[in-house]
């Protein structure tokens, strides 16, 4: 599928008013993508960052639920559909497009395109610092389009768990960032380890270091290990912050080292190249602004 921005100007316009965009994916589903997610969207909004979140998981989208906002619609003024907004997050997400929680979004892959192209693009995203999109499973339509529509995404997470089995399919997502030129900012070990809450000696119920040598195999950064809390799933499904509210715990610990390390490598990519200016004016760096279309 070839996707020039050109044929998107409506994402183009809000994509330049994001200043990073960061896809998290993973081979496997229930990984955790959904959670990391959010939690790097609420650390960067704790930090003061402005931050949106996009749900591109089409068929499950989990956003509505870890923010407690299962019955909300998204509101739509003229062409424009507005964010839902929750602890400082602009959210978006399938989700919110539908009359009951438990309708089933059945639609084909052009379909899911066109959902992604409209969140992307028709959403009121304003400026933000940062655009996190949880992608669901694989390598498929969704993740793919998420790359294509955005042009240029800043960089990929990818989430997996210790096992053998999970880290295998590290090495689909690997692939797929590498064939799109989507940068690796790192890979994330999520369920590394059980912390027991009486004892405190973290237990390695899904084997060790599985992330780590996955990530020192494909030679990308690693991003750090999440042990399993089960108060996480407990804030999940009640739609509270797990940061917040058990701030200082060592998975809470590990996702705020994870956000450190992740900006360290947004950091050091390179700086975009600047679009070429299609009116030539030679003193602006996209069409978008350029002084000699405005005065067309
Ligand atoms: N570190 C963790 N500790 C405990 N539960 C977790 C952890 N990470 C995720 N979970 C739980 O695992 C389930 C799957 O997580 P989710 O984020 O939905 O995965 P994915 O988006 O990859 O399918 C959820 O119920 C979530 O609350
Ligand atoms: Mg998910």
């Amino acid at each position: 599928m070839s996707s020039p921005l050109s044929d998107h100007p409506n994402v183009l316009a809000r994509m330049e008013q994001i200043r990073h965009k960061i896809v998290v994916l993973s081979g496997k589903g229930g990984v955790g993508k959904s959670t990391v997610s959010a939690n790097l969207a609420l650390s960067l909004a704790a930090k003061g960052h402005k931050v949106g979140l996009l749900d591109a998981d089409i068929h499950g989208p989990s956003i509505p639920t870890l923010f407690n906002l299962q019955n909300k619609t998204a509101r739509q003024v003229a062409d424009i559909i507005l964010p839902i907004k929750c602890s400082g997050i602009a959210l978006m997400s399938a989700g919110f497009m539908l009359s009951h929680p438990d309708q089933a979004v059945i639609v084909r892959g052009p379909m899911k395109i066109k959902i992604i192209e409209q969140m992307l693009g028709d959403v009121e995203w304003g400026e933000l610092d940062y655009l996190i999109i949880d992608c669901p499973p694989g390598t498929g339509d969704e993740p793919l389009a998420v790359c294509q529509l955005i042009d240029s995404p800043d960089g990929g997470v990818i989430v997996t768990t210790p096992q053998e089995l999970a880290a295998a399919d590290v090495r689909k997502s690997v692939q797929f960032c590498r064939k799109l030129d989507l940068p690796i900012l790192g890979i994330l070990e999520n369920m590394g380890g059980f912390v027991c809450p009486k004892c405190g000696e973290t237990f390695p119920l899904f084997g060790k270091d599985g992330g780590r040598k996955t990530a020192e195999k494909y030679n990308e950064a690693f991003l750090g290990s999440i042990p399993i809390d089960p108060a996480i799933g407990v804030c999940s499904d009640a739609g509270t912050s797990f940061l917040e509210q058990h701030a200082g715990s060592p998975a809470a610990q590990a996702f705020e080292k994870a956000v450190g390390l992740m900006n360290e490598a947004l950091s050091l990519l390179p700086s975009p190249t600047p679009a070429t200016c299609s009116n030539t004016c030679g003193s602006c760096s996209s069409s978008g602004s350029c002084p000699s279309a405005k005065q067309n």
